[in-house]
């Protein structure tokens, strides 16, 4: 077996199922967002792990969108510390007022990164805020979020794949995997553990 694949115990949502959710979300975002005169919907893609995600999504959108790009992180995540939320970018826009924003996000996992991220963008003045997430992993939650959209509840299981990394490799992999055991002890023997 070639690389990628020898590294993985197991395909848990392979490419075809991928698309379903995707054009599952799509479906739901494009019936929720008609055009509003004077009000733009912003694409907004939380980096890295969205980013294939709200290319394919977007591709699937009719309603008019922008497209921006947000990386924050929390302080303190996969520790005990409630933290804070640390921007490494965030869009320099003026125009929040009349901004629906589709905050896009890979995966849900403690929900500290989203909670204080669309409270961020709320506190700016957005005139609305929603999320779609492709993941959720309602287990791990630390604070009460849901994301208005989300494309699969999975098990506690590392994952990696569609933009989700495990070390930084892997975000390319056109499926969600589940890598071995041993691929992810050592990945992370060198690198802070995930959650
Ligand atoms: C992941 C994911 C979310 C966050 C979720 O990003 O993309 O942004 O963690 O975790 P939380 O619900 O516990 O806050 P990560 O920090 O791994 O960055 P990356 O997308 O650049 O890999």
């Amino acid at each position: 077996m070639n690389y990628p694949m020898c590294d993985m115990q197991r395909v848990l949502i392979d490419t075809e199922e991928l698309d379903a959710i995707i054009s599952r979300l799509a479906d739901q975002i494009n019936r929720d967002y008609a055009p509003v005169p004077s009000r733009t919907t912003l694409i907004l893609c939380v980096l890295k792990g969205s980013l294939f995600f709200t290319a394919a999504l977007m591709q699937r959108l009719t309603v008019p969108a922008e497209l921006d790009f947000v990386k924050v992180s929390s302080y303190g995540k996969g520790t005990e510390s409630s933290g804070e939320l640390i921007d490494h970018l965030f869009p320099q826009r003026n125009d929040w007022q009349s901004l629906d924003v589709l905050v896009v996000e890979d995966i849900i996992d403690s929900g500290n990164t989203l909670s204080r991220l669309t409270e961020r963008i709320r506190a700016l003045g957005a005139a609305s805020v929603r999320v779609v997430t492709l993941l959720d992993k309602p287990s791990r939650r630390q604070v009460d979020f849901r994301a208005d959209y989300t494309g699969r509840e999975i098990p506690n299981a590392f994952v990696v794949g569609f933009g989700l990394d495990l070390a930084e490799q892997y975000r390319g992999l056109p499926f969600i995997g589940i890598p071995r055991e041993d691929v992810i002890r050592a990945a992370t023997e060198q690198a802070s553990p995930q959650k």
